[in-house]
């Protein structure tokens, strides 16, 4: 009986411990958000579509150095494309395959995407899916 009053406290005391360092664990790292609702998605999205200078390029009805993002989404609906699978440089562009183009592209998704998380590149792609809703013509 004694032995398992010892062996109770004892592992009480391990339990409490652990649950210390557990709770050091979750200091650390960083708490995981709910998850962003679709006008939220857009709204980041939109917004990083400036801070990351894409709207310098992309204008979002006529084309300037690249196509624009109505002309793109034209293509990527019609072609099933995945814009997130793009821009982490894991699938060929179908919208202007033009070496010198695609170079200028390129040159992004190795720059300003280069420290970006899957949920900023999705919130990016929510909001060209979207973009025409925002702005129709
Ligand atoms: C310096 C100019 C420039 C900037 C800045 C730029 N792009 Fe582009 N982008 C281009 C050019 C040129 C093309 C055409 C070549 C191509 O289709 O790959 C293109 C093409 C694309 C395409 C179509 C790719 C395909 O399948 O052909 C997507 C999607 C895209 N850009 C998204 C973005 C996003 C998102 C950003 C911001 C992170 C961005 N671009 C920033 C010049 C730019």
């Amino acid at each position: 009986m004694r032995f398992f009053s010892v062996l109770i406290v004892f592992l009480v005391v391990c339990g409490c411990n652990m649950g210390e360092k557990s709770k050091k664990v979750t200091e650390t790292t960083v708490p995981e958000r709910a998850p962003l609702s679709k006008d939220s998605q857009i709204f980041l999205g939109n917004r990083l579509f400036s801070e990351k200078t894409c709207i310098t390029c992309h204008d979002v009805n006529k084309e300037k150095v690249g196509p624009s993002v109505k002309e793109i989404m034209t293509i990527y609906k019609e072609k099933n494309g995945d814009i997130v699978s793009f821009l982490k440089g894991k699938a060929n562009p179908i919208v202007d395959t033009t070496a010198s183009q695609v170079a200028i592209m390129q040159a992004n998704i190795d720059g300003f995407l280069k420290n970006i998380s899957d949920e900023e590149l999705k919130t990016i792609a929510t909001y060209m899916l979207h973009v025409d809703e925002l702005n129709p013509e």
